[in-house]
């Protein structure tokens, strides 16, 4: 389905009908099809909204920078176009960054956050010089090469970068650059995290190559209502790689959002 919102065409799926709803946001440079089998698999029948994030597979790539605040935006209107009040939000890497960025903005809209192996810090000097690096190789010749370099460290497991790296390689070079300038400009949000009073879940991946354990326990720790979901053989795509245990821990959280607000 596709919804005009924030001046472009945003493509997203609504699965499950009852109980409390969800949004998953996908990771850089992929797009909503990693969460499907996951989701059908796993998932009881709540509302389930998956997105492609600005610039992702079949949504529209505006030009530009894409700040996380301004993708936060998109999902504020993304609610309002479905008219949900309140939604657990939840993201995959980058999608972490995006739902750090609602949760800071729009708290009323709040009612649980998912971390999946994400980060609430900001890049360091290098992690940032190389983000603008690969702005201006792919300007030079396309999605290929965050392709080829990214597909090795989401996952060790051969088939899955096989599907990650085909999903990178059709990523609209204009979606790549402008979501690599918007995560090297964000700020860090580790600061936010203790005021974040919703139920939470991080999760995590021990061969995990681009967040470690210590990054994921420490968001855990200071979180008021944080459960946390340490994956021994999952590395960047829990989704992928260990589904059932994922989709189980979103159902729990769902769960801890319905009890809460009764
Ligand atoms: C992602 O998977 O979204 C990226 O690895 C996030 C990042 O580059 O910081």
């Amino acid at each position: 389905m596709n919804a005009k919102i924030n001046g472009f065409t945003m493509a997203y799926d609504l699965i499950g009908q009852s109980g409390h709803p969800m949004v998953l946001l996908h990771g850089f440079g992929l797009n909503r099809s990693i969460w499907y089998d996951m989701v059908k698999k796993t998932l009881i029948d709540f509302p389930v909204i998956l997105p492609d994030v600005r610039g992702h597979g079949e949504s529209q790539a505006p030009d530009g920078a894409y700040p996380m605040t301004l993708l936060a935006e998109d999902i504020l209107r993304l609610l309002d176009f479905l008219t949900i009040s309140k939604a657990a939000i939840c993201g995959h890497s980058m999608g972490g960054y995006i739902a750090l960025a609602f949760a800071e903005n729009y708290p009323e809209r709040l009612s649980g956050l998912g971390l999946i192996t994400t980060r609430a810090g900001s890049d360091s000097a290098t992690k940032r010089a190389g983000r603008y690096k690969m702005v201006a190789d792919v300007e030079l010749e396309g999605a290929i090469v965050l392709a080829e370099s990214l597909a090795p460290k989401l996952t060790k497991d051969e088939d899955i970068e096989t599907e990650v790296q085909r999903i990178l390689t059709h990523t609209n070079p204009k979606g790549i650059i402008g979501s690599l300038m918007g995560m090297a400009e964000r700020p860090d949000r580790k600061s936010l995290l203790p005021r974040i009073a919703v139920p939470a879940l991080v999760v995590a991946g021990y061969q995990d190559q681009i967040v470690s354990i210590e990054e994921a326990q420490s968001m855990a720790d200071t979180l008021p209502e944080s459960e946390i979901l340490i994956l021994e053989n999952s590395g960047h795509m829990p989704m992928l790689e260990n589904p059932d245990a994922l989709g189980e821990a979103l159902t729990r959280l769902i769960f801890r959002i319905e009890k809460a607000e009764k």
